[in-house]
């Protein structure tokens, strides 16, 4: 195990057969071994910084029926919102004071906005905050509108594939959704110049570790600027309402792994890796990550952008949160900072 790791953090890279023998063989001493040298890597590029991203879920309408998702169209218990371009601004005016410099747009795929309207979103952040990232999370668009927003000022997108296999894809997704149109945007956002984020859930149904070699296989040859993992948690509103969720263990190692695979990557330590465990967050920066994503959304609309089942940070004002979450980088070692936290490409692999 400990000359499969090496070669890991030497080469950054693995084929599948050794990605499937560390999945398949990892116990808590190769995890130390592991975790100490993805740390490492971490802290050679970042140092105790940790960089934050405020969230702004926007919308919770969805014209898609992910069967894994809380907020998906065919759930007719979800209790719908969406903020206003002024609500969204008066969010970034309070992560602005907190000291957040860069926001994420995210919602559910929601054509009620129209590109007008995100450009015109994303314009007023950027008139007000000229020293602030502007990254969307809203979905699959087409090429033209991507590249308009691009032009207004966006500067990333997340946009998870979810799973890079075919038949692993069609269980999770209904048949109006295809990995070959999720793979097209992720291809059109690089190619126009975003800074892109790709990613996966972990234990997501259906999910085998062949499947997680294949995620590993497909991040490293996309190479994105941002790679999101975050635990599987059922929704009780949803199909999947009796599924297990994903494992602390297993999130903690694809972080460690996808450090040393791609070095210089922002790695977020996700809410639902907080939410499975009291100390995921901080678990997630220890296993390699350097970013978290606190929540800006108004109190009001944060119970209602519920993808799964007691999902933490609902019930505090975003000065808490902000608070709370400094409190726990401090207990491990690591500070917040007041930085966009781009990608630097000169430190790539
Ligand atoms: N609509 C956009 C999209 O599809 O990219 C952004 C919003 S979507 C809710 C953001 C992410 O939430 C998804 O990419 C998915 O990985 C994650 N997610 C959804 N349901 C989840 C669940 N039950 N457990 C954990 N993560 C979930
Ligand atoms: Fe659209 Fe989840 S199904 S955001």
């Amino acid at each position: 195990m400990k000359k499969t790791i090496d070669k890991l953090y030497e080469t950054h890279n693995l084929d599948k057969d050794e990605f499937l023998y560390i999945l398949k063989n990892f116990d808590t001493r190769s995890g130390e071994y592991l975790f100490e040298k993805s740390r490492q890597t971490a802290l050679k590029h970042f140092g105790n910084s940790i960089y934050t991203r405020g969230l702004i879920e926007f919308t919770n309408y969805c014209k898609n029926n992910c069967y894994y998702c809380g907020i998906s169209s065919s759930n007719l218990h979800a209790e719908r919102y969406r903020l206003s371009a002024d609500e969204i601004l008066a969010c970034c005016k309070t992560g602005y004071r907190l000291g957040y410099r860069t926001f994420v747009l995210q919602g559910g795929e929601d054509f009620f906005y129209s590109d007008d309207d995100i450009i015109d979103i994303i314009e007023k952040i950027k008139a007000g905050y000229s020293d602030c990232a502007v990254t969307l999370s809203i979905g699959e668009r087409s090429h033209e509108s991507y590249k308009r927003y691009f032009k207004a000022g966006a500067d990333r997108y997340l946009l998870r594939h979810e799973t890079s296999d075919e038949e692993h894809y069609k269980k999770l997704h209904p048949k109006s959704l295809s990995l070959s149109n999720r793979k097209q945007c992720l291809y059109n956002l690089k190619e126009i110049g975003f800074q892109v984020g790709t990613g996966f859930m972990i234990g997501s149904p259906y999910q085998t570790i062949e499947n997680i070699a294949e995620d590993l296989i497909f991040i490293k040859e996309f190479s994105p600027e941002m790679v999101g993992m975050g635990p599987f948690i059922p929704h009780r509103d949803t199909i999947f309402a009796d599924e297990p969720a994903g494992s602390l263990e297993l999130t903690l190692l694809l972080i460690g792994i996808v450090r040393l695979l791609l070095p210089s990557s922002l790695i977020p330590s996700t809410t639902a890796l907080g939410t499975i465990n009291s100390n995921g967050r901080e678990k997630g920066i220890l296993a390699g990550a350097n970013v978290v994503m606190p929540n800006l959304s108004p109190v009001s609309v944060r119970k209602k952008y519920s993808l799964y089942d007691n999902k933490i940070c609902t019930g505090e004002e975003a000065a808490e949160c902000s608070n709370c979450l400094q409190n726990r980088m401090k207990s491990i070692g690591y500070k917040l900072v007041v930085d966009r936290g781009d990608y630097k490409a000169s430190d790539r692999h």
